[in-house]
């Protein structure tokens, strides 16, 4: 059964000192990076969210004229004029990098607080698993997000795998596995690791970002979690499972879709189920779940709060008076983004486009978008005359 948490749920004391110094970090670097003297009546009163896959990228390529759409949102001097993140339920690296090379594909300059993917969540989770060894999966550097995030004993499902002798009975057939557990070992040689897989549990396991070798990853997962975090042993209660995001299939380099993380759930769920007779027990975040929505919310206030060099909460507004009028999530897939935003209700307006899963020539029957637009520089284009700015 999938227990959708709200995203900022989970919160202790420590926790919230940690969120605010790292938005204070970000917010402190981003208004240098954007600040420019000027009324700060001129602030919009509406604001952005841009679907990253099928929206402004697609298999590592700029599409729908994403750099220009982009490029509107700046004043000439190349200082923020309209507060916008990027709301995506992708993910695999921590939000600092992923803006360097969003800023290098995109060609404008992105602050790591703009950035919310499907795991950055997981950060409210350190109060639980802080100290606790937990193994992270998915493509790109699932465990170094996690280390960032403040987890203290994180191990990828590769190093984790990699102490496991035949855990893994295929890997011998697999040619790049062969060559990647040579690094991996040597990089576990470096690694301050106090903990003896067999002993000490795995108690939390987190899918971070698309699984790469499915095969390996359920037949280990399966392990873990049926077996109390001790794979080999007896059964035992099942350890926490996370998933950063359940997109059913999402838009890649390839014409039609790809499977995304919420099939990798399915699969994993119902092996899982038949082998060991009990359902198993999981949570998943990223959109349409509303409390990603809420939490984007004050992040773009966030942003906005540092447009015209204002420190936050300047220029007496109250609170009221900061949020939105209009926040737009420009999306490319009905069930996720479009279906978020409807049921987040207002401020949310949302646009559905053309250049990802939704290649639809009316609006989408099950999911209907407030405006259904080709590309995503027609998307800003509409927003812009609308908002007349
Ligand atoms: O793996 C990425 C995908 O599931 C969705 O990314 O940017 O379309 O939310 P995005
Ligand atoms: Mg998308």
């Amino acid at each position: 059964m999938s227990v959708y948490m709200g995203v900022f749920s989970v919160r202790t004391t420590y926790l919230k000192v940690y969120r605010a110094s790292r938005i204070q970090t970000y917010s402190s670097r981003f208004r240098r990076l954007h600040s420019h003297t000027g009324p700060d009546t001129q602030r919009p009163s509406f604001g952005i969210s841009f679907d990253i896959d099928g929206v402004l990228i697609r298999g590592g390529k700029a599409i729908g004229g994403s750099p220009q759409a982009l490029r509107r949102l700046y004043g000439d001097d190349g200082t923020l004029k309209i507060p916008y993140i990027f709301l995506t339920n992708g993910g695999g690296v921590p939000e600092s990098k992923r803006a360097s090379e969003l800023s290098e594909l995109l060609g404008v300059q992105i602050s790591p607080l703009q950035v919310v993917q499907g795991h950055s969540p997981f950060r409210d989770l350190v109060s639980r698993f802080g100290n606790d060894l937990i193994v992270a999966v998915g493509k790109g550097e699932p465990a170094k997000v996690m280390l960032e995030y403040g987890f203290k004993n994180v191990l990828s499902i590769d190093e984790y795998a990699s102490f496991f002798k035949g855990i893994d009975p295929l890997s011998r057939y697999k040619n790049w596995a062969f060559k990647q557990n040579n690094e991996i070992m040597k990089n576990m040689n470096e690694l301050d690791f106090s903990y003896n897989v067999n002993s000490d549990a795995v108690k939390g396991t987190f899918i971070v970002s698309d699984p790469v070798d499915w095969g390996r990853d359920i037949q280990v997962l399966c392990d873990i979690l049926s077996c109390g975090g001790l794979p080999g042993k007896e059964k035992g209660h099942q350890p926490a499972l996370y998933f950063a995001s359940d997109d059913l299939l999402y838009q890649a380099e390839f014409p039609a879709e790809r499977l995304g993380m919420g099939a990798f759930r399915i699969a994993l769920e119902n092996i899982f189920n038949s082998v060991n007779g009990i359902p198993l027990q999981y949570t998943s975040y990223g959109k349409p779940n509303p409390s990603v929505f809420k939490n984007a919310e004050s992040v773009l206030m966030q942003v906005a709060s540092t447009l015209n060099g204002n420190p936050d909460h300047a220029g007496g507004r109250t609170e009221k008076e900061n949020k939105f009028r209009t926040i737009y999530m420009i999306g490319d897939n009905p069930a996720v983004d479009i279906k978020g935003a409807t049921k987040a209700g207002y401020p949310w307006f949302s646009i559905l486009i053309r250049t990802g899963v939704f290649k639809g020539k009316d609006n989408h029957p099950e999911y209907p978008a407030d405006m259904v637009v080709e590309n995503v520089e027609e998307a800003v284009e509409y927003i812009l005359k609308k908002e007349a700015f």
